[in-house]
C-alpha cells in the first residue's frame, strides 16, 4: 500500500510545509486539512488543543491518511501524544526536527503563545544540544494578520519589529520560526533582521525526515512542484483560502470545504 500523507494546520500556515514535502518528494499523495473554522489555534488553552487535534486526526485516519504530519507546531507542542494515539500509523512532528536544525549557541524562538507557554522548542533543543542558549518570543499578533492576507501591512511591520526586537538584544545568531505560519513573513522578517541572523524552518528537516516512510527523494529535485496528488480541504471559508495559498503554492488549488464533527 503506498503512503498517503495527513498535514493539518489551523488555516495556511501549513501550507508551508506542505510546499516543502511536495518540492522533495514529487507525486507523494497528500491530504491537507486547515482548520480555517478555528484559527488561531496557538491564542487556545491547551485543553481546547488536545481537543481539536483529536478530531483533526480522527478525521483524516478516516479520509485514507496512512502518515500524519502535524504542520502545526502549536499542536505538536500541546497534543503530539493525543495525534499519536489518533493516527494508526506514524506520527512525524515539527519540533524535534527543528532542534536537529539548530547549530548556534544563541537561538531565538518565534512561536505561538500556546507553544511558548509549553516550553517545547526550549525542552527539545536544550536535549539535543546541552547550553544552547534558548530565548522564547510568543506572537500573538502574527496568525490573525497571516490570515488577513497581507504580509507587508504595516501592522504586520509593527508587531514584527515588536517581536524581534528582545531576541536581537539577546544577540541570537539563528531565528526558529516555531510556527508554520511564520516563513510566509519570511521577505519582511529579512528586512528587519542583520543578514548574519540565520531563520531556520524546521519544514525542511521534516521533508528530509519523510525519506525514511516515502524512501529517497525525487531525483529531479527543484523541479516545479504540482498539487495534483493533492486533496486540501477547510473548515470555513475555501475560496478565500483558496486565494490566500496562491502566492505560496504558485497556482491556485481546489478547496473542498469539510465538516468534522458528524
Ligand atoms: N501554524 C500553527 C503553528 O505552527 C498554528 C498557529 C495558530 O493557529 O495560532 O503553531
Amino acid at each position: 500500500m503506498s503512503a498517503v500523507l495527513g498535514l493539518f494546520d489551523s488555516g495556511v500556515g501549513g501550507l508551508t510545509v506542505l510546499r516543502r514535502v511536495l518540492e522533495r518528494h514529487h507525486g507523494v499523495q497528500c491530504v491537507y486539512l486547515g482548520d480555517t473554522a478555528r484559527v488561531p489555534y496557538g491564542n487556545r488553552t491547551p485543553e481546547e488543543i488536545r481537543v481539536i487535534a483529536a478530531e483533526v486526526v480522527a478525521w483524516l485516519r478516516h479520509s485514507g491518511v496512512t502518515t500524519v504530519v502535524m504542520a502545526c507546531n502549536t499542536t505538536n507542542a500541546l497534543a503530539r501524544d493525543v495525534a499519536e494515539a489518533q493516527a494508526g500509523g506514524p506520527v512525524i512532528g515539527l519540533i524535534g526536527a527543528a532542534a536537529s536544525m539548530v547549530k548556534e549557541t544563541r537561538v531565538g524562538v518565534l512561536a505561538t503563545p500556546a507553544t511558548v507557554q509549553s516550553s517545547a522548542y526550549r525542552v527539545s533543543i536544550e536535549a539535543l544540544r546541552p547550553g544552547t542558549d534558548v530565548i522564547e518570543q510568543a506572537c500573538p499578533a502574527f496568525v490573525p494578520l497571516i490570515e488577513a492576507g497581507d504580509l507587508l501591512s504595516d501592522d504586520l511591520r509593527r508587531v514584527a519589529m515588536a517581536y524581534v526586537e528582545p531576541l536581537l538584544e539577546a544577540s541570537v545568531e539563528s531565528i526558529v520560526l516555531g510556527c508554520t505560519h511564520y516563513p510566509l513573513l519570511e521577505p519582511l522578517l529579512r528586512q528587519l533582521l542583520p543578514p548574519s541572523v540565520r531563520l531556520i524552518d524546521p519544514a525542511l528537516a521534516v521533508a528530509r525526515q519523510l525519506d525514511d516512510v516515502l524512501g529517497p527523494p525525487s531525483s529531479a529535485l527543484g523541479q516545479r512542484m504540482s498539487l495534483g496528488c493533492c486533496r486540501i480541504c477547510v473548515t470555513a471559508d475555501p475560496s478565500g483560502f483558496a486565494a490566500r495559498a496562491t502566492p505560496w503554492l504558485g497556482e491556485r488549488p481546489d478547496v473542498e470545504l469539510i465538516h468534522l464533527q458528524p
